[in-house]
């Protein structure tokens, strides 16, 4: 969208066809705007937008052949630290020395993924908000490694992506998800102890506090596996603080299938 030749690299086709139709239906509701707005030319400039913004993008399963020449390699893979490990191992191996990496995680360290690469002074954290195209947040994650250079860069990118960055450091969850995991655990124990339901706990947030959703709303959303998957990360981690114990419904939910949106149920059917 923001003019950059752009490489989605995942592991089979299938992936990648379900990655295209969501790109497009997320460029197509962007074009819905641009062809209502003079500024765009109305409908000539939103086929102009819609077709260049895809043409810029490759979907493929071929790391290597984009790798070699990229500036940067963001890294969005499953929330599990040896596989980002092992893939940014791979890929450090093929990329330009100047190449900046980041992981797009959301709870796990970025100096302990940076290890498993030679440029731990080009590494950093670059966490994204959903939906993406829509929430202006990007945080950008320093490490003790992180060259300065590399840090403005990592601002300047995020930029020109039309992002707000704020700069932290690399703790657990970062800013966002440190406040907003245990709040959402903190819901669901009420939920659990029956002092309301979803719907009503949900409508006190939105309306007592101005969120745009409520918390069950919003963890259905995210996807219940990846809010589990934070929390029980950080528990493995920190057994003895107690917002980051596992909650029985959360768990429930979860191994019956019914991860939030995606799967058509979680704490509400979709
Ligand atoms: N692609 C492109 N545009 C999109 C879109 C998408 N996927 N989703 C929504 N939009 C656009 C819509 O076209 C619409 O644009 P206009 O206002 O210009 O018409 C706008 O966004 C608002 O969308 P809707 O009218 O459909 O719905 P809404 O007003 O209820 O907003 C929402 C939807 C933006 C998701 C809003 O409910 C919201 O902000 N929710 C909170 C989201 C949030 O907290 N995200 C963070 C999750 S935590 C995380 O991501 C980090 C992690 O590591 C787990």
């Amino acid at each position: 969208m923001k003019g950059h030749d752009t490489a989605l690299v995942d592991v089979s086709d299938e992936v990648l066809a379900k990655s295209k139709l969501a790109i497009t239906k997320s460029l197509g509701r962007i074009q819905e705007k641009f062809s209502q707005d003079p500024k765009y030319g109305y409908l000539e400039g939103a086929e102009v937008f819609m077709s260049s913004a895809l043409k810029r993008l490759t979907l493929t399963t071929d790391m290597k052949a984009f790798v070699e020449s990229a500036d940067i390699v963001i890294e969005s893979i499953v929330e599990n630290i040896d596989a980002k490990k092992k893939l940014f191992a791979e890929v450090d191996k093929v990329a330009a020395p100047k190449c900046i990496f980041a992981s797009n995680t959301s709870s796990l360290p970025i100096a302990e993924i940076a290890s498993a690469t030679n440029r731990k002074d080009r590494f950093g954290g670059l966490h994204f908000f959903n939906p993406v195209p829509v929430m202006r947040l990007l945080e950008v994650i320093t490490t003790s490694d992180l060259g300065s250079g590399t840090v403005s860069a990592l601002v300047q990118f995020g930029e020109v992506l039309g992002k707000h960055c704020v700069i932290c450091k690399d703790t657990p969850g970062f800013i966002v998800n440190r406040l907003l995991m245990p709040y959402l655990g903190e819901a669901v124990r009420m939920l659990e102890r029956g002092d309301a339901t979803a719907k009503e706990i949900d409508q006190a947030m939105e309306m007592g506090t101005g969120y745009p959703m409520g918390p069950f709303k919003l963890a259905d959303y995210i996807g219940l596996d990846i809010v589990k998957l934070i929390l029980d990360g950080w528990h493995k981690r920190f057994p003895e603080n107690r917002i980051f114990q596992p909650i029985t419904v959360l768990d429930k939910l979860v191994s019956t299938g019914k991860l939030g949106r995606k799967t058509g149920e979680g704490f509400y059917k979709y």
